[in-house]
């Protein structure tokens, strides 16, 4: 099965309903790419509002989601929820839920479980700080997120892996092509031996990390790089560049 190009514009805790509603209409007057396939994941508030005015060819994701049935969870969002409301995708695992608000390893991957087990895929983060990488554990601690996530799940099929190196989010340092590819091909290498080939040749492995229109051609054209996972940029004008990097 071919891979897919997939582009995530993950706007973090950012926009304001005039703002996310002028995205969202630049996003639906573009002529975007048929064969990369988009997803936006606005801040929880303004999920309805953008899933509502976003034309149908692009995703909506959460930027989290509860590993419970509705209930007394205060503050929470359920699956179940995210489903109701038109929204496909959610993401899960990003370093500034791990390191900000301690998630660890395990309730990722539980998040993950029971989100892809009851319909809803996820975008699942991965990554190690500048201090990893100068200690050459890179490839280690990455292998130790994945392995907690597949003690816990199956189905594969419902999962895109974003890897993003901490040092490299919104720091303008963008991982260079090789530094993504070497990791990229890394996981994938993890998942055949550890999952199966099918699964390594079927997931989208996407770098995120100062993805910008001007370095994203470059990095795109990595074999095994699937696509990217966009913070600053995708609240601009040039997240329409990044989309159709390849054409
Ligand atoms: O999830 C996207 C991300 O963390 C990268 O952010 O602003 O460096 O593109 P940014």
């Amino acid at each position: 099965m071919a891979r897919k190009f997939f582009v995530g514009g993950n706007f973090k805790m950012n926009g304001t309903l005039q703002s996310i509603k002028d995205i969202v209409e630049n996003l639906n007057k573009a002529q975007l790419d048929s064969n990369t396939e988009t997803v936006i994941a606005p801040p929880a508030l303004y999920l309805l509002q953008v899933r509502e005015l976003l034309k149908k060819e692009i995703g909506v994701a959460a930027q989290n989601v509860y590993d419970k049935p509705n209930g007394a969870f205060t503050g929470e969002i359920s699956v179940s929820q995210l489903k109701d409301s038109g929204v496909d995708w959610v993401i899960l695992g990003h370093s500034e839920r791990r390191t900000v608000l301690a998630e660890s390893d395990e309730t990722v991957a539980s998040k993950t479980k029971y989100a892809t087990e009851n319909g809803v895929s996820v975008i699942w983060c991965c990554g190690e700080s500048l201090e990893q990488r100068e200690a050459g554990q890179t490839l280690a601690h990455i292998a130790s997120q994945l392995a907690a996530l597949k003690a816990q799940v199956s189905d594969w099929s419902r999962i895109v892996i974003a890897y993003e190196p901490i040092w490299a989010i919104g720091t303008g340092k963008v991982a260079t092509t090789q530094q993504a590819q070497e990791v990229h091909a890394e996981i994938r290498q993890w998942l055949a031996k550890e999952v199966s080939q099918q699964v390594a040749d079927d997931t989208r492995i996407l770098y995120g990390g100062s993805v910008s229109e001007k370095n994203c051609k470059e990095l795109s054209k990595e074999k095994d790089i699937d696509g990217f996972l966009v913070g600053g940029a995708s609240l601009k004008p040039a997240f329409v560049d990044i989309i159709n990097c390849k054409l």
